[in-house]
C-alpha cells in the first residue's frame, strides 16, 4: 500500500480508537467509509477480485470505478483501531454502478450501512464536493436527545446545541439534520439520509446515531464530537436541576458574522 493511502487508513484507525474511548462504539456499533479513489495506484487497480460481485441495493451513477475503504460488518471499532485491514476492506464499484467487489486485503464484507454511505459519496461527487469521508456512530447524548419528539422539528436541536457553547456554531456551522426512525441498513434510511446531507454535515438518526461527512475521517469525527459536546453540556445543566439559558440569538448572529460562517455547503 502506498504511503498516501496508508496515511488515510491510519487516520481511520485513530478515529476508531476515539469512538471506542468515547463509549460511542459498543460491540460492532458504527461504521466508516472513505473514498480512496485518489490514492489508488496502478498496483491496487491491478488487484483481482476477492469476492463475487455484490449488490449495493441501489444504483449510484457517479461511483463507477471508485474505490472505498469500508469498515467490515459486525467488526468492532476497538479492533479496527489496531488492525484496520483485518476489520475493514477495500472495494471497487463495478461498471453497472449497482454492484462492487472486494479487492483487499481480505474478503471482509462491508458494513450493513453501505447503502447510506455510498449514496452519500455518490451525492458528494455529483455536487463537486471535496469531502471524502463518512462516519456513522452512536454518540450517547445526541441519541438520548433524539428520544424527545420536541427536539426533532427542523433546526430545533441545531439552535439549542449552537447556543450551548460558541465553538459549536463555529465548528458545526451547518447544524444538525434529522432523520425520523428508519430501519438500520435499509435503502429507505439511505434515501432519507441523503436528503438531509444535502443541507447538513451531520445528520441525527432518531433513536440510533449520527452520520457525518467531512474532508477526511478526522473532520467528520470532529463535527460529530463538537455537536455531542454541546448535547452533553445541555444534559449536565439539566441534571443540575435547571434549564440552561443558552446564548442569545444576537450573540450567535455576532459569531456568524464575525467569523464569516457558511450557512450552506459550498
Ligand atoms: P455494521 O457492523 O454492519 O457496520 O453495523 C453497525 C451499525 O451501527 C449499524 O447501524
Ligand atoms: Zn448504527
Amino acid at each position: 500500500m502506498n504511503s498516501a493511502l496508508n496515511n488515510e487508513i491510519q487516520k481511520v484507525a485513530e478515529v476508531a480508537g476515539y469512538l471506542w474511548q468515547k463509549g460511542w462504539a459498543e460491540r460492532n456499533g458504527g461504521n466508516i467509509t472513505v473514498n480512496i479513489t485518489a490514492f489508488v495506484d496502478d498496483e491496487m487497480r491491478a488487484l483481482s477480485a476477492l469476492s463475487e460481485p455484490l449488490q449495493i441495493g441501489t444504483t449510484l451513477p457517479n461511483l463507477k470505478g471508485c474505490y472505498f475503504y469500508c469498515k467490515g460488518t459486525g467488526k468492532r471499532m476497538r479492533d479496527l483501531a489496531r488492525w484496520p485491514m483485518q476489520n475493514g476492506s477495500i472495494i471497487r464499484i463495478l461498471d453497472d454502478c449497482a454492484s462492487y467487489v472486494i479487492i483487499a486485503d481480505e474478503p471482509v464484507m462491508p458494513t450493513s450501512e453501505l447503502p447510506s454511505h455510498l449514496s452519500i459519496h455518490d451525492y458528494l461527487i455529483a455536487s463537486g464536493s471535496t469531502y471524502k469521508a463518512s462516519l456513522h456512530t452512536h454518540p450517547i447524548e445526541l441519541v438520548a436527545m433524539s428520544h424527545n419528539p420536541a427536539f426533532l422539528g427542523k433546526d430545533v436541536l441545531t439552535r439549542l446545541l449552537w447556543s450551548m457553547i460558541p465553538e459549536t456554531l463555529a465548528f458545526a456551522p451547518l447544524g444538525l439534520g434529522i432523520v425520523p426512525y428508519t430501519l438500520p441498513g435499509s435503502v429507505d434510511l439511505a434515501n432519507a439520509t441523503l436528503e438531509q446531507i444535502k443541507d447538513y454535515d451531520v445528520v441525527l438518526w432518531e433513536k440510533h446515531g449520527t452520520v457525518a461527512v467531512g474532508t477526511d475521517i478526522m473532520d467528520a469525527f470532529d463535527q460529530t464530537d463538537v455537536l455531542n459536546k454541546a448535547a452533553t453540556i445541555y444534559l449536565r445543566a439539566k441534571s443540575m436541576g435547571f434549564n440552561p439559558e443558552g446564548m442569545t440569538d444576537e450573540a450567535m448572529k455576532e459569531i456568524q458574522d464575525v467569523f464569516h460562517l457558511p450557512t450552506c455547503r459550498k
